[in-house]
């Protein structure tokens, strides 16, 4: 009986501990248990935000540092900006560092390989490492390969789909859904 109840009293520490975590706003983060799974630690968090990527004007987010004669080969870094809206400014949620380049001879396809550090909520400071082909199609798929933080262990996919593209300003603003499955 008094196991019993000492149990119950653990429980109940749990709910409050709980119910004491910072909550983010559903609209940019949402987590829920794995349903069937072998690892029941295992959590899947599905992210939605914006990409904000400037390639031109007074204050570029991306910059060229390797331009060879042809379109092909071209190298840029980052240090674009995440918003949990479409809006430029709509609520930042984090950054992606990183670099991309023109990887096909043919087509307009990048090779991407960034961290996105997150600065919202319970993931401020955490990190998302992204690597892979971002090719020239409406929606793409983008291997989620690790991270740190909250998302330690992390393993996933991120599905991207352009949102606006202005070649004349060099914007272009691109819509992230993420699923992630972390310890
Ligand atoms: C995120 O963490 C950094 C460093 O700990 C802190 O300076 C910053 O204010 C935090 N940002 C938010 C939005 O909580
Ligand atoms: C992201 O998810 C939303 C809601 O499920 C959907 O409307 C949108 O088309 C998705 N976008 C991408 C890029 O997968
Ligand atoms: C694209 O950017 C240019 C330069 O900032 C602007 O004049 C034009 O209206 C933009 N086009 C669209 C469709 O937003």
């Amino acid at each position: 009986m008094v196991s019993l109840l000492s149990l119950l009293f653990v429980f109940h520490l749990l709910v409050i501990m709980s119910s004491s975590i910072p909550t983010t706003s559903e609209k940019f983060a949402k987590e829920s248990p794995i349903f069937p799974s072998t690892k029941p630690m295992e959590k899947l968090t599905q992210l939605h935000f914006y990409f904000h990527d400037h390639i031109k004007g007074k204050n570029p987010t991306s910059l060229i540092i390797v331009q060879p004669p042809t379109r092909f080969g071209t190298l840029y870094i980052m240090d674009d900006f995440l918003t949990e809206g479409p809006s430029p400014s709509s609520k930042l949620v984090g950054r992606s560092q990183g670099m991309y380049a023109t990887s096909s001879q043919h087509g307009f396809d990048f090779f991407m390989a960034t961290s996105f550090l997150f600065t919202e909520g319970i993931y401020n400071g955490s990190t998302l490492s992204i690597v892979g082909r971002n090719a020239d199609m409406p929606t793409r798929e983008i291997p989620i390969v690790g991270g740190t933080g909250v998302f330690r262990y992390a393993r996933g996919s991120a599905w991207l789909t352009t949102y606006m593209f202005n070649v004349t300003s060099g914007v272009a603003i691109v819509e992230y859904n993420v699923s992630v499955v972390h310890v």
